[in-house]
């Protein structure tokens, strides 16, 4: 056992803690140590960005993946074993790696509904945190889960990685040098392709399916077939009680990225939000087309989200990963504009880069990217080592969720104006909105108003 594992475990063995571990206790890598990692949610996603994190840091292993879908939790393990070459422990239960000290982060890729509480309970338990984006699913565990951070003295990772992207930097940069002139107005869009969505009705909970675990905080209801698949995604993006829908699946990305480039500004005063299922007419909770406008003050930025416009693309392979190429800013669903005095910036989310239009429509700027997944996971592991600031800074990624809510909840109390205190991150004018905002808990999976 080396110098550190042996310090963690001794202080906290005689000390008798588990969860509520007091922050003088929380463990803290060093340069070059072994970083082990655990692995909450074993989906495409966290699976895929775990192993890719432990091909391209040294020295970083997995030691327990845990998932409460049985089918899911064995094939992670056999490819953890195929990709990196031993098999990690499997655990339905993720108390297990929260009171396991030979870990030091824990990865958190559940559906959103679980991702402050998990990570909370990690920070904690004295671990460090990636957790995936969307990272909350109301505004008052964001703020929990900035307090838990904070006061647990843990390195917390947003998975929001377009804050690793260098492309998004040199934008900023180019902003912030006054290049573009005044913002005047920014416009963020998600104009994704989809087709009519209808729930399927209720049956029994498959054997493969720990139900009550999966549900976690939100409340207990039957098990549907639409919600969650043996060996996919599944449909639970149409629920507001495990997630914000495509607002905070893929918006929620060109927004953090347009908020970054643009100086990171702090909450809007006020949201008006409209949307509906005018289009298929589905029954999905969440909507088929969302048009946001946020009031920043000085400018207005505005998301529009659709699960609808098949015609749009999203960035193509062949440019995300080519840092030569720019998307056809004219039919790519995820592009934002920012539009200055002095001229048009069209800013890509998967890679793309960025370009300033003038007035003759020349390009007079521009920077190439590609999607920043890799620059993203080798920044949490340089984090874990230097105990700096990680780029997916949970503040900033607070504030980024809460553009996702507060559109979410313009629509969900009937197409509002919703004014909005920046300050005590309350709704001020609806009574509704502002108890959506703070959100409910299951009994037993209450995040507190005390971290
Ligand atoms: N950053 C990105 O670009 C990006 C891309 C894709 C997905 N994501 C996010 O990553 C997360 C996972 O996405 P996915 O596509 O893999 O979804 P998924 O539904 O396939 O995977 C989530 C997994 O979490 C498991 N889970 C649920 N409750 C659990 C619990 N209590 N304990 C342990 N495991 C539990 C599920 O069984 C499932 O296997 C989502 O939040 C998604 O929004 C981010």
């Amino acid at each position: 056992m080396d110098r550190r594992r042996f310090i963690k475990r001794g202080v906290l063995a005689s000390a008798g803690v588990g969860l509520g571990v007091n922050s003088l206790l929380s463990s803290c890598v060093k340069a070059n140590d072994r970083i082990v990692l655990a692995l909450v949610g074993s989906g495409g996603r966290g699976l895929g960005c775990i192993i890719n994190c432990c091909k391209i840091n040294e020295n970083v292993t997995i030691k327990t993946v845990c998932d409460v879908n049985s089918t899911k939790l064995a094939k992670a393990a056999s490819a953890v074993e195929k990709e990196l070459g031993y098999r990690p422990g499997v655990t339905a239960e993720m108390k297990e790696i929260f009171d396991d000290r030979d870990i030091d982060a824990v990865w958190v890729a559940t559906p959103e509904h679980w991702h402050s509480l998990a990570a909370i309970w990690a920070c904690q338990a004295g671990k460090d945190v990636y957790v995936e984006k969307n990272p909350t699913i109301n505004i008052f565990e964001g703020r929990k889960l900035v307090e838990a951070t904070k006061k647990y003295k843990r390195i917390v990772q947003v998975g929001f990685q377009n804050r690793s992207a260098p492309y998004g930097f040199t934008a900023r940069d180019y902003i912030a040098e006054g290049k573009l002139g005044k913002i005047v107005t920014v416009k963020c869009y998600n104009m994704l392709g989809g087709g009519k969505w209808n729930e399927s009705p209720e049956a029994p909970v498959p054997g493969w399916l720990d139900w009550d675990k999966w549900l976690g905080p939100a409340p207990m209801r039957p098990f549907s077939p639409s919600i969650v698949s043996e060996d996919g995604r599944g449909g639970w993006l149409s629920y507001w009680a495990y997630s914000g829908g495509g607002l905070a699946d893929d918006a929620s990305h060109v927004m953090d990225l347009c908020r970054l480039v643009i100086g990171n500004p702090p909450h809007p005063k006020s949201v008006y939000g409209w949307g509906g299922n005018h289009v298929f007419g589905g029954t999905r909770e969440t909507p088929e087309f969302q048009s946001i406008v946020y009031d920043f003050g000085e400018y207005t930025l505005s998301c529009d989200n659709a699960y609808a416009t098949n015609y749009m693309t999203k960035t193509p392979n062949d440019i995300r990963y080519d840092i030569s190429k720019f998307p056809n800013w004219r039919n790519n669903a995820t592009r934002t504009e920012i539009y200055g005095t002095e001229g048009l910036m069209y800013l890509g989310r998967h890679g793309g880069g960025w370009q300033v239009l003038g007035p003759k429509n020349e390009i007079v700027a521009q920077d190439g990217g590609i999607m920043p997944d890799n620059e993203h996971q080798i920044n949490f592991i340089e984090s874990l080592r230097s105990r700096k600031q990680p780029n997916g800074d949970v503040e900033e990624c607070h504030r980024s969720a809460t553009l996702v809510h507060l559109g979410n909840i313009a629509y969900r109390v009937g197409n509002k104006q919703l004014i909005f205190d920046p300050e005590t991150e309350k709704i001020t004018n609806d009574a509704v909105a502002d108890k959506l905002a703070r959100g409910s808990y299951r009994k037993g999976y209450e995040v507190p108003e005390k971290v």
